[in-house]
């Protein structure tokens, strides 16, 4: 059964690629390669032995889509990654980010409107929640106001989806939010490669680790929290990948009860920041470089989720703990900078 992924040479397009494979689907990538390197195609196939058809395209262009779409009219189902997710660029360019991460949404909708069955799977976020009133976060939290631009795209992008899925009762979809993706392949062949600074707090803690960062800053102490630090649901990229292997069969043999749904994804658990830097240290056996540093705006004070309906409802739970995604994380790190 032939699946496509767009985005699929990104952080976690690749490693539900691996996923995929592993379960049998043929998989055909379609990634324009602004955020991902050629190389991950190797990684894939070093894990799974079998290559990808992959196709160098930028989505935001509907008449290549059309053509993709009419080359490949085999297709059974869409895991739709593709799309600009750095919430600072997002504030400084909004532009940018309608523009790649709603009309490629759209014009991918458009063309799975037209087949007799389409199965549709939407990497959302945790970010529509903002700062939530009660914690954990179940899927029925209100969405709040986004606080940037690009936490606007996952909403809207929700909201596309789910009122084409209520006139269009052929396509199928499901929106899963992810709550804080880390770590990588046990086997160190993919894993996050951030271009630049990395914005997000596991990649700056290994790659100051590995001293190519000399200080991590952490964004204030003074949180009303245990420690003073932010919390946040740390969820191992391979749980997040498995569980859209998960929601894709579900579609696919139909146990779905609406035909759009939304699943939080992530452990249940939350870690504060130096509970993060304490499982670097635990598992690195080095001591990490740190500074306690301004609150860096619009970051909420915890976010963690509900897992209830992704347990019952998925039958999917994350299995790794925070030593085992920050000791992928590291041992990838270790790999890269060789
Ligand atoms: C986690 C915690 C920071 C860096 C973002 C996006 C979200 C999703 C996941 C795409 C916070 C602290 C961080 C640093 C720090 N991305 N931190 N020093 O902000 O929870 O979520 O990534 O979907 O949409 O918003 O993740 O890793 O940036 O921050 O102290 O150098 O680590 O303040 O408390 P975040 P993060």
């Amino acid at each position: 059964m032939k699946i496509l992924v767009t985005g699929g040479l990104g952080f976690i397009g690749s490693h539900t690629v691996v996923e995929l494979q592993q379960k049998g689907f043929e998989v055909v990538i379609i990634d324009n390669l602004s955020n991902a390197g050629i190389e991950v195609l190797e990684g894939i196939t070093a894990i799974t032995g079998k290559v990808p058809e992959f196709v160098k395209m930028d989505l935001r262009d509907k008449q290549k889509v059309n053509q993709f779409f009419r080359d490949h009219s085999d297709i059974e189902g869409v895991i739709h990654f593709a799309a600009s997710k750095a919430v600072g660029e997002s504030v400084e360019n909004p532009l940018l980010y309608y523009e790649n991460n709603i009309s490629t949404l759209v014009y991918i909708l458009q063309e799975l409107s037209k087949k007799d069955r389409a199965r549709f799977i939407f990497s959302s976020s945790c970010t529509v929640y903002g700062q939530a009133d009660e914690l954990p976060i179940t899927e029925g939290a209100p969405v709040k106001p986004a606080e940037s631009p690009y936490g606007n795209t996952k909403q809207v992008g929700e909201e596309i989806i789910r009122d084409t899925c209520n006139i269009n009762k052929n396509l199928e979809a499901i929106a899963l939010r992810y709550f804080n993706p880390i770590g990588a392949h046990p086997s160190a062949h993919i894993g996050e490669l951030p271009i630049g600074v990395p914005q997000n707090l596991v990649p700056f803690i290994t790659q100051t680790g590995i001293g190519l960062r000399e200080q991590l800053a952490v964004f204030g102490d003074d949180y009303p929290t245990e420690d003073g630090t932010c919390i946040r649901d740390y969820i191992h990229v391979v749980d997040l990948a498995k569980a859209h292997v998960v929601a894709l069969e579900r579609l696919l043999n139909k146990k779905n009860k609406e035909n759009y749904e939304v699943f939080n994804l992530g452990t249940g658990r939350g870690s504060s920041v130096l509970e993060v830097i304490g499982s670097f240290e635990r598992v690195s056996g080095e001591k990490l470089n740190y500074r306690i540093a301004e609150r860096r705006p619009g970051d909420v004070i915890a976010a963690y989720a509900d897992t209830t309906k992704a347990n019952n409802e998925l039958g999917w739970k994350a299995q790794s703990s925070l030593d085992d995604a920050m000791t992928s994380a590291w041992k990838w790190e270790q790999k890269i900078r060789k």
